[in-house]
């Protein structure tokens, strides 16, 4: 048996697409913001590079290469002083900046060791931290996106949360958009009888729509006021490198990826509702009420239903390892497309590194 293709040696879009990274010069969701308090330094890891995290005494979060420059013993192990990360062992200290700035014994004569380290952007929005891996001089013109229903005094309830699959990010891409896979979730029927309504690609950007019974379960079903939102049908979008959908402009979510390694990617999923009601009746649940409910919800129903996907595509990434080189007689058009996308900006990705 024979290990799957490279990137270089693939010779179909499918073989591309499995071993495809995504593009850095994007913004990626690394960390909840409540994992990342004052004085804490953590490790993420965006597709195999480790990256330190810290936030700092005046509550500001840093990323920084996650490796000191003396002897590369990773920085997390280390500590945060006021606004600056220090490496465990000789207590070298950094700035946001990557800048060393402090070396707290005698320098034996030396002056300071000319070294730093590479710092990320990094910012809070949404409930989570986010970076960017590629090159600092875009970060400016790319967006995190903007989700105005999140913002503001009266924005929707959400609470994000987030699963790590042993899984290729494109097995989930093809995942989160493809509903051909009802029959996994039978029990919790987030989407039955779904048509195909709508599959185009523009840009950067695939659009997927159907015609299908949204949130049909027994009890997710209790709390959708059919009578205010049109339940028939979906938009969805693979807007690179992040997912989104949208049930009646009333139901909505995002999906964003953090691609770890070839065969690891975490997944955010913030789900949002503008309104939800109380079972049985036409009444609303107030919004203060909605993020407990929220925050069951998502341990009822939504984790269990998301457990599925998880167990589905980690059978997959370990069948893919197997069967690579087997032919996939995929049925739904999207998929295709979604691929073509990943691909496609892998490779200007990698032409803009000079490495194609
Ligand atoms: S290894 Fe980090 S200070 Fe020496
Ligand atoms: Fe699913």
């Amino acid at each position: 048996m024979s290990a799957p293709p490279t990137f270089a040696d693939a010779r179909n879009r499918r073989q591309k697409a499995r071993v495809a990274g995504l593009h850095p010069d994007y913004w990626y969701a690394v960390e909840h913001a409540r994992a990342l308090p004052r004085g804490r330094a953590v490790e993420v890891k965006f597709w195999n590079q480790s990256i330190a995290l810290f936030r700092g005494d005046d509550g500001g979060v840093r990323a920084l290469e996650n490796r000191c420059a003396h002897r590369h013993l990773p920085l997390t192990l280390g500590s945060v002083e006021g606004c600056r990360l220090t490496c465990m062992y000789h207590g070298w200290s950094y700035d946001e900046s990557g800048r060393l700035a402090d070396v707290p014994h005698d320098r034996f004569g030396h002056p300071m060791p000319a070294v730093g380290l590479r710092a990320y952007p990094a910012r809070v929005r949404y409930g989570l931290v986010w970076i960017f891996p590629g090159d600092p001089a875009r970060a400016t013109e790319r967006r995190i996106p903007d989700i105005p229903e999140l913002e503001g005094r009266d924005r929707w309830a959400c609470v994000p949360l987030d699963f790590t699959w042993r899984a290729h990010h494109s097995l989930i891409v093809d995942n989160v958009s493809d509903f051909s896979h009802a029959w996994l979730h039978r029990k919790y029927r987030p989407f039955s009888d779904a048509r195909l309504t709508r599959c185009e690609a523009i840009g950067d950007r695939v659009y997927v729509g159907y015609q299908t019974k949204v949130g049909r379960g027994k009890i997710s079903g209790l709390f959708v006021d059919r009578r205010r939102v049109n339940t028939d049908a979906m938009d969805l979008c693979y807007e690179y490198p992040y997912q989104w959908s949208d049930t009646g402009g009333k139901i909505k979510h995002w999906c964003f990826f953090l691609p770890i390694d070839e065969r690891t990617t975490r997944t955010f999923f913030l789900f949002y509702f503008e309104s939800l009601r109380v079972p049985l009746t036409r009444v609303r649940i107030p919004r203060a009420l909605m993020t407990p409910l929220l925050r069951v919800a998502n341990r009822l129903l939504v984790a269990p239903l998301l457990r599925q996907d998880g167990a589905a595509v980690e059978a997959e990434q370990q069948a893919y390892e197997t069967h690579h080189a087997l032919p996939v007689p995929d049925l739904n058009p999207a998929v295709a497309l979604f691929q073509q996308l990943t691909v496609r900006k892998w490779e200007e990705h990698l032409e803009r590194a000079g490495g194609v």
